[in-house]
């Protein structure tokens, strides 16, 4: 049964800065959750009950946000803010949030790496990225689990993206597998120039892995960008036997750059059953104002 799950948090959050500078990018809120709340409320649905935090300097704000309050939890109680309350608690309840240090920024492959003192060697775990919001009403990390207790092998989402975007991600090589929307990868390329690439089929930030995967990864030499790269890790596994591929065909929301957290943050906000439709009366009224 797959139970821990591991979030690589320690990224400065270049691209957003000055919003970043002293505040962890993954405490951006969209609506009024910020954005790795999203997250681990995805792990807890999945039944991931045990959360590690690759973190860095200056990430505390993050085991701050999963831990207990309880100056705040009585102010509230004491003013009757009930459901401001149990929202307070219910965050220190998804799930048991560990922590480790990164140390140095050595790519993903080596944040994956500082997971292997709390995830076992026979255990497997899931590696969320928190640029990655999935539609959170749609089961796909229990797909991938399900896959991953199937098969055994090592599972990574995949989603297709125009050939100019293919650069930015991992690429895989793929053959039709045993489902419907479910891949044998053969190879798999990070980074690849356009011409390079062997599909538009990328890599999105959920992968479900074997604990066997960490003897690979200290044998993994720095690849692209001079980092350890968990793609040529698992590129190693695929090259041995096909490791499994499963198209994401829920909502995607790429938090990772200003235009997709802006999108993100509409979206997240119009499906609200609080303030979505209110939100969006006004939008419809101010781009027709805009285009007037
Ligand atoms: C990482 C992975 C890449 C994957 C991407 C998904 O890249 O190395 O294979 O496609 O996440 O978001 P990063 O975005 O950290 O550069």
């Amino acid at each position: 049964m797959v139970r821990k799950a591991v979030l690589p948090v320690a990224g400065l959050g270049t691209r957003f800065l000055p919003a970043t500078k002293a505040v962890p990018k993954e405490m951006m809120p969209l609506v009024d959750r910020p954005a790795i709340q999203y997250i681990v409320e995805e792990c807890a649905r999945a039944g991931l009950d045990d959360v590690l935090l690759v973190t860095s300097t200056g990430k505390s704000a993050i085991e701050d946000h999963f831990d207990r309050r309880v100056d705040l939890e009585a102010a509230l109680a004491e003013k009757g803010k009930d459901e401001e309350l149990a929202a307070v608690r219910d965050l220190a309840e998804l799930a048991q949030v560990h922590s480790v240090r990164q140390g140095e920024p050595l790519g993903l492959g080596h944040a994956v790496l500082m997971a292997a003192g709390h995830v076992t060697a026979d255990e497997s775990f899931a590696v969320l990225l928190g640029d990655d919001i999935v539609d959170p009403d749609e089961p796909f990390l229990e797909r991938m689990i399900e896959a991953h207790e199937r098969t055994g092998r090592p599972v990574v989402a995949l989603m297709e993206v125009p050939h100019d975007q293919v650069h930015l991600y991992g690429v895989a090589d793929v053959e039709p597998g045993e489902a419907d929307g479910e891949f044998r990868i053969r190879r798999l390329v990070e980074k690849p120039s356009a011409d390079e690439a062997p599909s538009n089929l990328i890599i999105v930030g959920r992968y479900v892995l074997p604990g066997t995967i960490f003897d690979v990864l200290r044998d993994t030499p720095p690849g692209r960008g001079d980092e350890i790269q968990l793609t040529d890790a698992l590129q190693t596994l695929a090259a041995d036997e096909p490791i499994v591929g499963i198209r994401l065909d829920a909502e995607r929301y790429d938090t990772g750059d200003k235009l997709g957290f802006v999108k993100a943050t509409v979206q997240l906000a119009a499906a609200r059953d609080d303030i979505g439709p209110d939100f969006l009366t006004w939008l419809r009224g101010w781009l027709a104002e805009q285009q007037g």
